[in-house]
């Protein structure tokens, strides 16, 4: 089929048509949330036993990509990876020209922009996405999803994709969701990993992780407050501090490292930490906060 005759076919799709392609536990999620707001939902998986579950709901099942695709101006792709978007593609062929993809896949910014200048050599509009919540919170307005790329696609499925949860749009660049989902990952691993190793730390003591978490979240509450003072420093690139000293932490690593030692647990988390601050104090930011270390970790990893 031609780019001509797809496009036709385009203007013919119903307005309120998607199509999802991947119906995994992410997918599936999607797949429902659009039912219950009322689209006319279309769904393609490659294993055909996860299509029954959300024809029960009220999609429809197609036969192959192709006309998965057909069927709607918008297309949702949710799948494992981008090898996995790269089948997709292929097996959807020219059926994709004239419609916007919207791509929920997790990815890289890279792997992000890499797809966006395939599809859209091919005619397609690219929207990508992030997803910022767990497939039980999909439709709900907590669910936070990020979008980049094309502005128009995420304009006109604004409604459409409001279904899904609350969209946040960040501009152009259609790797900038994939960035920031990394970001706020990053954000939310960090801070795990640090539990862990406080939950193990008082665990040698006996004491229960639920007895210590209500400390942890009144710290941690207090401490995020204390955020926007950090992005400012990190900003302004001006670490001078009236308030507490990198050597003030470098001390404290020094006994968290010895603690933890002491009381027979490992320093996988919280060795890495350490061997950063003691960079930072070799770099001449002893008396400078914490965030100078920003200085450090903007630098390039040196190559092994
Ligand atoms: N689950 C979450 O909490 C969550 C949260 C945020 C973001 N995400 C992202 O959402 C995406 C999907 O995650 P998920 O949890 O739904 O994973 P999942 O349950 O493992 O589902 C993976 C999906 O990818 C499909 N797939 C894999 N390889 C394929 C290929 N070569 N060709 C066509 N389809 C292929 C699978 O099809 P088959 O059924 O045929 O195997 C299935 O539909 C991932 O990028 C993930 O990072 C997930």
């Amino acid at each position: 089929m031609s780019q001509m005759e797809n496009a036709g076919a385009v203007s013919e799709v119903g307005a309120n048509t998607v199509t999802v392609i991947g119906l995994g536990l992410m997918g599936s999620a999607l797949a429902k949330a659009f039912v219950e707001k009322g689209h006319s939902v279309t769904v393609w998986n490659r294993e055909p036993a996860r299509v029954e579950p959300l024809v029960a709901t009220g999609a429809t099942g197609a036969p192959t990509p192709a006309d998965a695709v057909r069927s709607s101006g918008t297309v949702v792709v949710c799948v494992s990876d981008y090898d996995a978007v790269g089948d997709v593609l292929d097996a959807a062929g020219e059926a994709l020209a004239g419609r916007t993809l919207v791509n929920l896949t997790s990815g890289t910014p890279e792997q992000c922009r890499q797809a966006a200048a395939r599809v859209q050599e091919a005619g397609v509009t690219y929207l990508d996405g992030a997803i910022m919540a767990i497939p039980p919170f999909i439709g709900q307005p907590q669910a936070m999803l990020l979008y980049s790329g094309s502005k128009s696609a995420f304009d006109e499925n604004q409604a459409l994709l409001e279904s899904l949860g609350t969209g946040i749009y960040l501009g152009e660049d259609a790797g900038l969701a994939a960035l920031y989902d990394l970001g706020l990952l990053c954000s939310m691993w960090s801070m795990l990993m640090g539990y862990f190793h406080a939950a193990a730390l008082v665990g040698t003591e006996n004491v229960s992780a639920a007895e210590f978490t209500p400390l942890v979240s009144g710290w941690l509450t207090g401490l995020i407050g204390f955020l926007p003072q950090v992005a400012e420093e990190i900003d302004k690139r001006d670490y001078a501090t009236d308030v507490s000293k990198l050597a003030a932490s470098a001390a404290g690593l020094e006994h968290l490292v010895h603690a933890s030692q002491a009381q027979g647990i490992g320093v996988d988390v919280v060795a890495p930490i350490k061997d950063l601050i003691d960079r930072g104090m070799k770099a001449g930011y002893a008396d400078e906060s914490l965030s100078a270390l920003m200085e450090l970790i903007r630098q390039p990893a040196p190559s092994s």
